[in-house]
This record gives C-alpha cells, sequence and structure tokens, in this order.
C-alpha cells in the first residue's frame, strides 16, 4: 500500500502559537497519519524571482511540503482567476465574475507547478486527493509529466449546471481537465447533477451504468468516476469543545453582556456568497415586524475579514458596515444594541461556546457547497435545551438537515418570519428537531466522508490496466 497524498492551495502546517485546525483538517491530518501521508501546497509565501523550492517538514507523525509561488502568478493565480473568476462563477454569481486570460495563464502555469514540485515526491502506490477549485487542472498536469498514480479530486464548492459554466471563456478546457482524475467527487445530489450536465453539454460525454464518464486526455482514453460526498465535521469533538467553552470567559462575559435577551449567532468568512446583508435585512425585518422581540433579542455576527486583495471583497465590508450600523441607529435602545457585528476572526473554541449560548443559529448563504457553520452549530448545542438553526435552502447542507428552519436569504419578510418562530419555539419542538439533525452529523462525519471517499478512490483500477 502506498501513502496517501493531499494537495490543496492552503497547507495546515502546524504551528506553534497558532489556534488549532478546524474538522476538516483534523480529517485530512487523522488519514495522512495512518498512511504515513504527506500532504502538499503553498508555503503562503511569494518569491520575487527564480524557480519554486520545495520545503519539507514533519510535524506530528505527518510530511509535509510546499513551494512558494512567483508573487505576479500568485496575484493572477489567487485574487485573479481562482477567486475573481471561479469563485463568482461556481456559486453562480455571474454578475460578479471577471476574466482576464493573464489570470487564466497564472493559473494554468500554478497548477503546472505545483504538478512539477510534486511528481518527483511521489511513490508508484501513493494515491493523490487534490482539492478545490483552485487546483482543477493539476491532475491533467501530472498525467502530462507521465504520472500514472490514481489521481482523486474534490470540489468543496457547488458545481452548477453548463449554463452557467459556460460563461467561462475556458469552460470546455477546464472541464476536460477533470477527466484527467480517477474519481470527481462533490458535495451534493444537486452538484453531481450540474457536473454530469456540464459533461453532457459541454462535452457532448453521458454517463455509464457505474456513473463515470469516458474521455481524452494528454492522449489517452481515460474513465473518471463522479460521486457525491457530502463533507461532515468532526462531531463529537466539536461538542466536547463546546461544553468546555460554554464554562470559558468568553462565552461568560458574553452570557453576563446579554442579561435575559436570546441571542442569534451568525459566522463566517466575510464573502458575498454568505448573504450577510440579506441576513441583516431579515434581522431588520424582525424588529419592523415583531416589535415583541424589540430589546429581548440581539443578533451577533462574526465576519472574519477575507480575501481583502479583490475588490468585491472589500466593497462588501463597506457595505455590511453601513446596513449595520444603520438598523442599530433606527432601533437601538441605551441599553440595548440588537447587532453586534464583528469584522474578524474570533477563535474557534470561543465561536463552539458561543454557538452554545444562542437561540438561534442563522446561517443563510445565496449558495454554499455544504457549509460547516450550521453543522457546527448543531452540534455545540446542549441536548436538554437546544437552539434552533435557521438553514438557507441554497446550502449543501440544507439537503440533509431537514431539522431546520430554512429560508430563502433573498425573502427578508420570510426570515423575519422564521426568526420569529425559532425565536418562539417550544423546548419540544427544538428537541426533536435537534436529535434527528444530530443522529445525522454522528452519522456523516469528515473522518468518513475522507475515508468513503478514499475507499472509492483506492478501488478504482490504476490507469495502466484501464488501458488493456
Ligand atoms: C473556502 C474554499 C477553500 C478556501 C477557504 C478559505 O472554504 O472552499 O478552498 O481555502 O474558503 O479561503 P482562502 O481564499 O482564504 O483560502
Amino acid at each position: 500500500m502506498g501513502r496517501v497524498v493531499v494537495v490543496s492551495n492552503r497547507v495546515a502546517v502546524p504551528r506553534r502559537g497558532e489556534p488549532a485546525a478546524g474538522g476538516l483538517a483534523v480529517a485530512l491530518k487523522d488519514v495522512l497519519k495512518s498512511s504515513g501521508g504527506l500532504w502538499f501546497g503553498w508555503s503562503g509565501e511569494t518569491r520575487k524571482d527564480g524557480g519554486p523550492e520545495t520545503r519539507r517538514v514533519r510535524a506530528g507523525g505527518i510530511d509535509y511540503a510546499t513551494i512558494d509561488l512567483n508573487e505576479q502568478d500568485q496575484k493572477g493565480f489567487y485574487a485573479g482567476y481562482s477567486n475573481g473568476t471561479l469563485w463568482p462563477l461556481f456559486h453562480f454569481r455571474l454578475g460578479l465574475m471577471e476574466y482576464d486570460r493573464k489570470d487564466a495563464e497564472a493559473y494554468r502555469r500554478v497548477n503546472r507547478e505545483f504538478a512539477q514540485a510534486l511528481l518527483p515526491l511521489l511513490g508508484p502506490q501513493d494515491t493523490v486527493w487534490i482539492h478545490d477549485y483552485q487546483l482543477i487542472p493539476m491532475a491533467a498536469e501530472l498525467r502530462a509529466l507521465g504520472a500514472k498514480q490514481r489521481i482523486g479530486f474534490f470540489l468543496h464548492i457547488p458545481f452548477p449546471p453548463f449554463a452557467v459554466v459556460s460563461a467561462l471563456p475556458d469552460a470546455e478546457r477546464l472541464l476536460r481537465d477533470l477527466l484527467a482524475y480517477d474519481l470527481v467527487g462533490v458535495q451534493t445530489k444537486s452538484d453531481l447533477s450540474g457536473l454530469l450536465n456540464c459533461f453532457a453539454e459541454g462535452l457532448g460525454l453521458f454517463p455509464d451504468a457505474m456513473g463515470g464518464v469516458r474521455g481524452e486526455v494528454a492522449g489517452q482514453q481515460r474513465r473518471t468516476q463522479l460521486s457525491a460526498h457530502p463533507i461532515g465535521i468532526d462531531t463529537r469533538g466539536f461538542a466536547t469543545l463546546a461544553r468546555k467553552a460554554a464554562y470559558g470567559p468568553e462565552t461568560q462575559r458574553l452570557l453576563n453582556s446579554m442579561g435575559d435577551r436570546s441571542l442569534i449567532v451568525g459566522a463566517e468568512r466575510l464573502d458575498y456568497t454568505k448573504g450577510l446583508p440579506h441576513r441583516m435585512r431579515g434581522f431588520g425585518a424582525l424588529l419592523a415586524n415583531f416589535p415583541e422581540h424589540l430589546n429581548r433579542v440581539t443578533y451577533l455576527q462574526v465576519a472574519a475579514r477575507s480575501r481583502n486583495e479583490v475588490a468585491t471583497y472589500r466593497d462588501l465590508k463597506r457595505e455590511l458596515d453601513s446596513l449595520a450600523g444603520r438598523i442599530n441607529g433606527d432601533y437601538a435602545e441605551f441599553d440595548w444594541t440588537p447587532v453586534r457585528y464583528v469584522a474578524r476572526a474570533v477563535a474557534r473554541d470561543t465561536l463552539a461556546g458561543f454557538y452554545r449560548a444562542a437561540r438561534v443559529g442563522l446561517v443563510t448563504p445565496l449558495r454554499d457547497g455544504m457549509n460547516l457553520v450550521a453543522k457546527e452549530y448543531v452540534a455545540a448545542q446542549d441536548p436538554e435545551d437546544p437552539g434552533v438553526l435557521i438553514l438557507s435552502q441554497f446550502a449543501g447542507a440544507a439537503e440533509a438537515m431537514d431539522g431546520a428552519l430554512l429560508v430563502n436569504p433573498l425573502d427578508a419578510e420570510a426570515m423575519a418570519v422564521q426568526l420569529d418562530r425559532a425565536l418562539k419555539m417550544p423546548l419540544g419542538e427544538r428537541k426533536e428537531r435537534w436529535e434527528g439533525m444530530m443522529r445525522g452529523l454522528e452519522d456523516q462525519t469528515a473522518m468518513r466522508w475522507a475515508e468513503n471517499f478514499l475507499t472509492e478512490l483506492e478501488e478504482m483500477p490504476l490507469p495502466e490496466q484501464d488501458m488493456m
């Protein structure tokens, strides 16, 4: 048996003094540890000139290998093509999508550089697992260099149908790049149908009885299996974290400051896919339409600054600043601030305590691959007095979390109705909804997700055998 080699743009190399990694990183690390594996990706540093040097460290039984990226390439690859083009496209936001051929070339060059740096580190029996939209062409680049290993890909964000993806000038090439993988995994059934639709409409390829497609890559006929693998969290671990954090100084300070008011909580990266302005408007509509909640409820929104080098993210920050200010200006009392808006990251364990303290978890993205905050909010609850999850119908998590109150985030009045319902929901109904969701989360953990994906990948015939 070979090793598992995980590749992602960001690598969670453990650094002294930094907070513990999230559930996804923990699950991947567990897999890597048990296979003596390697995690490869970007170092987080840029270089002015010259070729990349691969830096290797070993920590906690895992090898990490990272490369620096050329400064200009990194800009075009990360702020340009990955986050200015693919991110809005895959989140159905064509109006926000930008395209610059130079960025598309930088994206390709970085993927080639990743492939060139990884290839010498691979053994013939290794299984390579590449993650997310930043690295779609990496397998095609590895194959072009002669890599024969099993290579899998998982897309963490949504996969839209071809009517959307075709807006990308390089759409067909990007879809063809996926054929270099043995297995392509997406989050949900709806993403899988987007992917199948793209292959059918974009490349004229239709799935066989097993759910795979065949096509030509680097002069070879290959078969690519396509499947949905919804990601989970470390449910038990997060529940324990929340239980402990609830007695910690931060949650206690928060609770003391609340008096007997109810808490609504939201937490994410400050990203336009998360529907933060819509959520503020929904909360505003609650105060306007259900005045019995005035001075009885506080909405805490944590929004960690993100991708500041992309203009749309800076614009969003300004919009949110003004919306939060407006709602507070309209409704605050001298002893009550309706919106507490924190535009920076908050430590993971602190957040876990806040989730447990909150009567309502408000998770309303306009589009989201899965959304792990929804799962963490549920895992963090006190089984004797659980809170209510309000979840966007456009989050991947909505496919399985049927105990949540679903909303369309575009409809502020409907969000207000659900908020009112959640705030008034009797304990019996809260427990029933929570217990159902918690059972699902205990079953579908991050670890199970990783094992299922890798088992499916490792059952694929090796590329050479496939040729016979
Ligand atoms: C999403 C993406 C990840 C990405 C993360 C943070 O979850 O799916 O691939 O790493 O956001 O974004 P950043 O641009 O800071 O890596």
